[in-house]
């Protein structure tokens, strides 16, 4: 049986849901590709800035209900940070410590936003090391270590229920082509793709999925080989996804193709976005809209009309002394031009 803090803490999630609101699906106008639209489902709108506030609502509840978080169980989770700053935002609502394993690389305004909820973060040198030392803090501290990599596809209900995609395809239904061709996402625990690709089968529908995914991550590679050892030896440079092994919440069958994005390409589609939307996109959002155009590119080439779906992730404003700073990006990811003038050719 639960016991009442348990069953208060469940209430209060369901009560913050009850008051929160759907994200938008915005459409772009793009006179290159007549007949083809794309749409972003603007998930940087969520009270924490990110898709992963779903996640983190889905996985606090499947903490909650498998009788894993009881009163004052310390919340620990590895993180590139957006999750983390969600799970701080939850772990604040119920009232439980919450400590964050991140990369030291991590962007500033994530840190700052998740010590703003209350969180406390802890470093490590790079993304592969930072499964280990939450395993460690939660051991040490009798907390639960909540592991997004492992549990995002299956706390996340896909069949229906207001997830992701039911939410992409109720927006969708007075548009002209309201079953999209494609849906774009990349990865990063997976579990989106999960979810978006196994509702497209519980459904029915004919939409096809796309990940796209930076370099320096394995699963491109898993889903060609499904050599589930694969490791990368350096962390993905565009914060949130790619991953340097194999994550288990990523399910290879449910995707139908999948694209490798240079990280060049990833910044120079981000701060083109910015001149379509009025106003800058996290670079993973790149990464989507680069896999979106070339999409959309093949299908105009064939003649084709049709929409194509993919995500906003979260805001450019995280990323402003980095993905927006030229000095850092020339550093970091190398020249864009190229790829700024492959943009300016496709659209
Ligand atoms: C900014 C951003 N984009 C994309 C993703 C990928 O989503 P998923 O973990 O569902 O694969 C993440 C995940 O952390 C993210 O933080």
């Amino acid at each position: 049986m639960n016991s009442t803090w348990v069953k208060h803490a469940i209430s209060e999630i369901n009560a913050d849901y009850q008051r929160s609101a759907d994200t938008h699906l915005i459409r772009l106008a793009l006179p290159g590709f007549p007949g083809i639209a794309i749409y972003l489902k603007d998930e940087s709108t969520h009270p924490t800035g990110s898709l992963k506030h779903r996640l983190a609502r889905s996985l606090f509840l499947y903490g909650l209900c498998n009788g894993w978080i009881k009163e004052g169980t310390p919340i620990i989770e590895s993180s590139s940070g957006s999750t983390a700053v969600s799970e701080a935002y939850f772990a604040r609502l119920l009232g439980l410590p919450f400590i964050a394993v991140m990369p030291s690389c991590t962007a500033k305004r994530k840190i700052e936003q998740i010590e703003f909820y209350g969180g406390r973060c802890h470093f490590v040198e790079s993304a592969c090391e930072i499964y280990a030392a939450s395993e460690m803090l939660a051991r040490e501290l009798r907390g639960h270590y909540m592991d997004q990599f492992t549990f995002a596809e299956r706390a996340t209900d896909w069949r229906g229920n207001n997830n992701i995609a039911d939410s992409i395809f109720r927006q969708m239904e007075r548009e002209p082509h309201p079953v999209p061709e494609w849906i774009v996402m990349s990865a990063g625990t997976g579990g989106t793709s999960a979810t978006i690709g196994r509702y497209l089968r519980c459904q029915g529908y004919d939409t096809r999925l796309m990940v796209v995914d930076p370099q320096n991550s394995v699963f491109l590679d898993y889903w060609q080989s499904r050599d589930a050892s694969l490791q990368s030896p350096v962390g993905s440079k565009i914060e949130g996804i790619g991953r340097p092994r194999v994550e288990p919440s990523f399910i290879p069958d449910v995707v139908d193709e999948m694209l490798r994005v240079p990280d060049a390409a990833s910044v120079a589609t981000a701060q083109w976005l910015e001149t379509q939307l009025g106003r800058k996109v996290g670079a993973s959002t790149g990464t989507n809209m680069w896999g979106a155009l070339h999409l959309a590119a093949r299908m105009r080439d064939a003649d084709e009309t049709g929409s194509i779906v993919t995500l906003l992730c979260d805001s450019g404003e995280r990323y402003l002394d980095t993905y927006y700073n030229p000095q850092w990006v020339a550093a970091n990811i190398g020249d864009i031009a190229p790829f700024q003038a492959e943009i300016a050719r496709l659209v």
